[in-house]
């Protein structure tokens, strides 16, 4: 370090540092108080957008996600924001063609979104190029990303072809994107020295702190040249998420890298955070310092609070251990893809099922299918051959930039935003904002759009509570305090002496003849596609389950009669309910 140079810093507590750490789903108002303190620091920037940011608030919070950024813009005129766009599949989890990535850069860029780190789950070159230049076109900062992933084909050398292709893209700057925590201090270092012998635009550099490295792998990239880094809040830091900013400014304080932050500055945001934290805390996942199995099992720091969370649902929390084992397998199977949104999604969730159904691989997602296809993109390594045979037969595996067989379609997206309203008689416009929600999310988009000025219909915002004995609580609801007591019988007594019990439900199964078939996940129906009365073969697919934003098609196990169906598309089910009943 003989030269001397200013470290810049990307502040990531607006996005990934919540999205890691509880689920993203920190709300906007408990956002806004920190927003004029962190626009006074001088980050580099601040990611606030994008990621799973988008789905969540339209999902959970029924929170306008462009609004969101609008606002955070309005409030931090000093920052440029930043977002993690996920190249051609936006915000979704699938391909879109190239006319909405198009517009969605265009909109993103005009409602606040300064910098783009465009990545692709796959690392394939293609699935970012037309977010990369259509962010170049709208003159924003475009950012091209290494999704850091190691497996035996994933050398040196293919990061620095996929470094270079980035930068003959037109990218402004690339990420290292380490999501998992895997980069080694020493790697790092050897990593950084090369890309920067071989580069010309600038490094940056994205790790998650849960193996306990990130801290260490910053400092040996900077000493290696890297010119900015991401760092996270203190009181949002480490566990699922990132190095802290305080600390890592600290390390570089009277070195020839500092990064010209001061500290101080830092103070009323941490305490801010530190309080708003613990009302979202039945968000948190169980880790409290470091898990090392994740060197193991590479799996990113936001999908092992994921996947807790989808296990919990599931009943099924006592076989995370069995799941976190089976998901290298499943990796190698695909191909060894890297594991960030969608792959991870894709991965985990059929981890799951091939643990819970207790046979791999006998029920497979139509996500795994279409990725054995090559609708994602090429994979790092081949794909297991017998299941790619299993999976899709003989159907053509497609081997061009998938968006290649995509139309231009937005307008048709349009007309159908349109369509759909009228339908339902729902009053909204069709602003690019609003076709764009609906474009990347059909389903939830449009249920959203319906329920906009309807709280009810979202997760209601969690309540501060503030623990008096073991079970008792004091809640403030509206500034207004409670007592309540949680009784064993899971009833909870209020201290005006009313009380509330918990129902449970479950549909009624009506008395038939044939087998019945149940629910092997939770999750929401998406649809049906035979009817009662119908004949069906065996592996004949009856209805389509969403669990775990993934599509699981719920097949006869034998051919006979379909009899009662208990579910209706938009229904959700628990493991273990009554789906369809088949007479042979
Ligand atoms: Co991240």
């Amino acid at each position: 370090m003989t030269d001397s140079k200013t470290i810049g810093v990307t502040e990531v507590v607006l996005r990934d540092a919540h999205q890691s750490l509880l689920a993203t789903r920190f709300r906007y108002h408990d956002m806004e108080a920190a927003l004029k303190d962190l626009d006074s620091v001088g980050f580099w920037s601040v990611e606030s957008w994008g990621g799973a940011i988008f789905d969540s608030c339209i999902r959970y919070l029924g929170e306008d996600p462009w609004e969101r950024i609008r606002k955070i813009k309005s409030m931090m005129p000093n920052t440029p924001q930043q977002m993690l766009l996920r190249g051609q599949n936006l915000l979704g989890y699938k391909h879109y063609s190239d006319d909405v990535v198009n517009k969605f850069v265009e909109c993103s860029k005009k409602n606040g979104v300064d910098v783009f780190r465009v990545f692709d789950a796959l690392n394939d070159p293609r699935n970012m190029h037309q977010a990369l230049q259509a962010v170049i076109a709208v003159e924003g900062h475009a950012q091209g990303t290494i999704s850091y992933t190691t497996s035996p084909v994933h050398t040196i050398d293919l990061w620095l072809d996929l470094a270079k292709n980035i930068q003959d893209m037109g990218a402004h700057s690339l990420a290292i994107k380490d999501m998992a925590g895997l980069l080694k201090p020493y790697v790092a270092f050897e990593l950084v020295s090369r890309l920067k012998d071989e580069l010309e635009i600038p490094i940056h550099m994205h790790c998650h702190a849960t193996t306990g490295m990130s801290v260490a792998t910053g400092v040996k990239a900077i000493e290696a040249g890297l010119d900015n880094i991401d760092t996270s809040i203190s009181s949002m830091s480490m566990t699922y998420g990132h190095t802290p900013t305080e600390t890592l400014i600290s390390i570089l304080d009277g070195t020839n890298r500092e990064t010209g932050l001061n500290i101080e500055k830092l103070t009323p945001v941490a305490e801010h955070f530190q309080k708003v934290r613990r009302k979202y805390k039945n968000f948190e996942g169980s880790l409290r310092g470091v898990d090392a199995r994740i060197l193991a099992s590479q799996v990113p720091g936001g999908m092992l609070t994921n996947l807790e969370n989808q296990l919990k649902a599931q009943d099924s929390i006592e076989r995370f251990d069995e799941v976190i084992h089976e998901i290298p397998k499943v990796r190698e199977d695909l191909g060894f893809i890297p594991l960030v949104t969608p792959t991870s999604q894709i991965v985990g969730t059929q981890s799951v099922i091939n643990i819970l159904s207790g046979s791999r691989y006998s029920t497979v997602t139509n996500e795994v299918k279409s990725l054995l296809k090559g609708e994602y993109g090429a994979t790092p390594a081949p794909v297991n051959k017998d299941l790619q045979q299993e999976g899709i037969g003989d159907g053509a595996v497609i081997t061009c930039r998938p968006a290649d067989l995509l139309s231009d379609d937005f307008q048709s997206v349009e007309e159908e935003f349109k369509k759909v309203v009228a339908e339902k008689n729902i009053n909204a416009e069709p602003s690019i904002e609003n076709v764009l929600i609906y474009a990347m999310f059909p389903e939830i988009g449009m249920n959203y759009i319906e329920n906009v000025d309807n709280p009810e219909f979202f997760e209601s915002e969690p309540l501060e509570i503030h623990e008096l004995t073991d079970s008792s609580y004091l809640v403030t609801v509206d500034d207004h305090e409670y007592s309540v007591t949680l009784k064993a019988d899971n009833s909870v007594t209020i201290n005006d002496g009313s009380s509330i019990n918990e129902v449970v439900s479950s549909p009624s199964v009506a008395a038939g003849t044939g087998t019945v078939i149940e629910a092997p996940l939770g999750g929401n129906i998406f649809r049906t596609i035979i009817s009662e009365g119908e004949s069906v073969d065996a592996d004949t697919t009856v209805l389509i389950l969403e669990a775990m934003k993934m599509e699981t098609e719920i097949k006869a196990p034998s051919a006979g009669v379909i009899g009662k169906i208990f579910v209706k598309p938009g229904d959700t089910v628990k493991p273990g309910n009554p789906l369809f009943e088949i007479k042979s």
